[in-house]
């Protein structure tokens, strides 16, 4: 089975709500992955996604159940076939964490969408707008993922 972790800073709003679209999207296409998320700090250990990624996710039928915040530990860096990372910061946090040999696996998750600028936009410190965003991001890059994941390499 594909492994999937999603990455962002605190492991509250971005990454949470990649898990929780991606996890709803893979299962109404039958599409058998494991999928995680984590922060590349450890602030909001042991948290539940920020009130406001659940609200907005929720209002779309995400479901937020059994998400706690936890740090990126090594182990993940073998354990996942796949890492993406929600912004650029993220992504060279990740690298200067993860050996050589498992580089490859860690990827910016919006990099198929063919944007100017492939990051989800932390949305921590802003309005409501910044959630809907988020989910808009993380809806187009879930479903690029998920063909991906169904088309033989
Ligand atoms: P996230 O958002 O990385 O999408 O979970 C943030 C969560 C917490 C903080 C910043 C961004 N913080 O500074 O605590």
């Amino acid at each position: 089975m594909t492994k999937v972790l999603f990455v962002c800073l605190g492991n509250i709003c971005r990454s949470p709500t990649a898990e929780a679209v991606f996890r709803k999207q893979a299962k109404e296409a039958r599409l058998k992955v494991e999928i995680d998320s984590a922060g590349t700090i450890a602030s909001h250990q042991g948290e539940q996604p920020d009130s406001r990624s659940m609200k907005h996710g929720k209002m779309r039928g995400y479901d937020f159940t059994g998400q706690f915040s936890r740090k990126v530990k090594q182990s993940d860096f073998q354990y996942f076939d796949h890492i993406f990372a929600m912004d650029n910061s993220n992504y060279h946090d990740l690298l200067s964490m993860c050996a050589q040999e498992y580089q490859h696996k860690v990827q910016l998750f919006l990099a198929p969408l063919g944007l100017k600028d492939p990051q989800v936009p932390d949305p921590y410190f802003d309005g409501e707008d910044g959630f809907e965003q988020v989910l808009d991001l993380v809806e187009k890059a879930s479903a690029a993922l998920i063909t991906r994941l169904q088309s033989p390499d």
